[in-house]
């Protein structure tokens, strides 16, 4: 059997058929794969019911694993996966869903704001590969937003204003649009701000993207209150529909995206209902701008 992609959204998402990725893959495959991440964004996977060892081990396949550190305030001690696996379903160590009130489950409530993942990272995050082990049957869609689509379709005018932009980025934002304020020295200190180029090349396309994030909190040389309205005005303009998939998720689904051309947020559901989703991310290799002196 040899891997199809099918189109589900024009030149964005595409279902893959025809490979098991719960098993070794050939360099062949993995190149073909590695292939149809750069001509669409985000490619979807059916039946993949896969162990968190063979979800990182297909996710090898692109790129070294980031190590998910620093980037929430759950505490070492209170992880259900290990530190190569983001943990992004409502769960605690002992698999019920949070309480309400928990600081670790409003913290993850960001991930219903578009973002791009570990834009807060001064290198940020290739691809990540989320997988549905278990799954809610309302709401909880993933959406995702084609920013390369979205750029294009700005004006000459906004292109040349925004083509050397830079951003700050830090989850001490993005978490403080939701009036989660609350955080340690240690926390404050390991959210530290990073710089983001607003406009990024995709280094084998060359197809430039707008990088958007909810993580942004400034641009480098701005008033912070224009800064921001202006990143709203274009994160409104970059998640039209014309841009956007929602992807409803069935059991062992996995899904891929590519976070350096495309933004994503997870929609509301009945947290009470236990929803166990697994990621993986695929390290980037290098920054997008120089960072300030330390
Ligand atoms: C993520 C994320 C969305 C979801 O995995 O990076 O934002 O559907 N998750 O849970
Ligand atoms: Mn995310």
């Amino acid at each position: 059997m040899s891997i199809s992609i099918k189109e589900l959204t024009p030149g964005f998402v595409g279902e893959v058929s025809g490979i098991d990725i719960t098993q070794p893959l050939t360099p062949p495959q993995a190149a073909e794969l590695e292939a149809g991440m750069d001509r669409y964004a985000v490619l979807v996977y059916h039946n993949q019911p896969f162990t968190d060892d063979q979800q990182k081990a297909f996710s090898l396949n692109f790129g070294a694993l980031e190590n998910t550190a620093g980037g929430n305030v759950t505490k070492a001690a209170e992880r259900r996966l290990d530190f190569q696996m983001a943990d992004v379903s409502n769960l605690g160590p002992d698999h019920k869903p949070l309480a309400r009130d928990d600081r670790r489950r409003l913290f993850n409530l960001g991930n219903q704001l578009w973002h791009s993942d570990s834009s807060f990272r001064a290198i940020p995050a290739k691809f990540s590969l989320l997988s549905g082990r278990i799954v809610v049957d309302a709401g909880g869609n993933t959406e995702f937003a084609d920013m390369r689509a979205a750029y294009d379709a700005l004006d000459d005018r906004t292109k040349a204003e925004i083509e050397d932009l830079v951003c700050e980025h830090s989850l001490i934002y993005s978490r403080g649009a939701l009036g989660f304020t609350e955080l340690s020295d240690e926390e404050k200190q390991m959210f530290k701000p990073v710089r983001q180029r607003l406009v990024r090349t995709h280094p084998v396309t060359g197809r430039k993207s707008l990088y958007l994030s909810s993580h942004i909190g400034t641009i480098i040389g701005w008033p912070m209150p224009e800064a921001r309205a202006f990143i709203r005005d274009l994160t409104e303009h970059a998640v039209q529909s014309r841009f956007t998939y929602s992807h409803k998720w069935k059991q062992y689904d996995l899904v891929m995206w590519d976070n350096r051309t495309t933004m994503h947020r997870v929609r509301r559901f009945d947290e009470t209902k236990v929803r166990d989703m697994r990621r993986t991310t695929v390290a980037g290799d290098s920054v997008t701008v120089q960072q300030m002196a330390a």
